[in-house]
């Protein structure tokens, strides 16, 4: 749709959001945090795949050369100008403080420059609204937050609040793949080796399951990761041959087993109307799956975004921006990058 065809009248909130909290580099317009009008992803994989995993200092320098051409794409293939746009939401934090601040700084320039608002966002939070770009949430729910550097079970009772009832102690659900990829000499990321091979390996190995005490949501994935390195050094000392296949694949039901058990409870328990599944790591297929059987068994709708909305994109920060633009909750031009920002006081409550 052109603006010089849009009817005033029927004018929806339209935000451009940038994302850059790690090792893609995105901006996209999303009108009224529900219809994408556009969402480009440039994705930096290609360069820190030698090293194993995401270099911080390349990260930043990658988003201050991509930055500028990936916003201006973003607003040009929605069909508007940027005169049009009502709001610039920007990632805030969690992430890698040195990549968020190029999104930030390019956010606040923006924001100043057109004399509109500037809504520092959530990243998980963002992760959590994606499915609201596909799907209408219905309150209250449970999010299971599965990526690279998250592993969260969150309540949420209204709309933009979040309350955290269980979480990692230790690695990441996407963190402990990509160790356990990169043990079985598997590229990264290693999440979606790992899937694939469970999938097609016919036998497992036995692996531990940490459930931790009674009753906890935590999760604790570290000895699991260790329980698979001494199952590969145990067979390498031994000469014996460790099949890659059997042993992704008794990860992968390790992992499924505790995530689909520990979510099922919470929904049970807090009687959430549905569960919503994501982060990077919504996109395996064995927890989809196990999920949504689960999910069937017990009348419970589950939400899952599709494979693009559920990995870093700005789409995803311009759906839970709209919580606050919608309140009139707009964050200060002093603004700092907040590597570590807590997803229950982003909350709408706290203004
Ligand atoms: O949400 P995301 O794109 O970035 C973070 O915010 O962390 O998640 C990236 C993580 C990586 O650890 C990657 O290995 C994992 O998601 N991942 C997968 C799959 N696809 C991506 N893990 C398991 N199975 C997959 N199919
Ligand atoms: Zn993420």
């Amino acid at each position: 749709m052109q603006a010089e065809n849009r009817n005033e009248a029927n004018k929806k909130d339209l935000i451009l959001a940038i994302e850059t909290s790690c090792d893609e580099t995105s901006a996209a317009v999303v009108e009224g945090g529900k219809n994408i009008l556009s969402n480009v992803v440039s994705s930096q994989i290609d360069v820190h795949v030698r090293f194993g995993g995401v270099v911080p200092e390349i990260a930043s320098r990658k988003h201050v050369e991509t930055i500028t051409l990936i916003m201006e794409e973003a607003v040009k293939k929605s069909g508007y100008r940027m005169q049009d746009l009502s709001a610039i939401a920007v990632t805030q934090g969690p992430g890698l403080v040195g990549a968020l601040l190029v999104g930030i700084i390019a956010a606040k320039s923006l924001a100043m420059a057109l004399q509109i608002p500037l809504i520092g966002t959530h990243h998980i939070a963002g992760h959590i609204y994606a499915n609201e770009l596909v799907d209408d949430i219905q309150y209250p729910c449970m999010a299971l937050v599965v990526s690279g550097g998250h592993t969260e079970l969150v309540h949420m009772e209204s709309e933009g609040v979040f309350d955290i009832i269980g979480h990692t102690r230790d690695d990441a659900v996407g963190e402990a793949y990509d160790k356990v990829a990169r043990a079985l000499k598997l590229p990264y990321p290693g999440g979606p080796h790992i899937d694939r091979l469970a999938a097609e390996a016919q036998s497992a190995i036995a692996l531990p399951r940490a459930w931790l005490e009674e009753g906890s949501y935590d999760f604790s994935f570290s000895g699991l990761k260790s329980a698979v390195l001494a199952a590969i050094n145990t067979a390498s000392m031994k000469a014996e041959p460790l099949d890659a296949g059997t042993v992704a694949k008794g990860f992968q039901l390790s992992i499924i087993d505790v995530l689909v058990t520990k979510a099922m409870r919470a929904v049970k328990q807090y009687g959430s109307k549905q569960l919503l599944l994501c982060g990077g790591v919504a996109a395996n297929k064995g927890l989809r799956t196990a999920l949504a059987e689960s999910c069937a068994a017990a009348n419970v709708p589950l939400l899952v975004p599709p494979l693009a909305l559920c990995t870093d994109n700005a789409a995803m920060i311009g759906a839970a921006a709209q919580l606050k633009l919608a309140r009139g909750q707009y964050t200060s031009l002093d603004m700092k990058a907040e590597p570590g920002l807590s997803l229950e006081e982003w909350s709408v409550m706290q203004g």
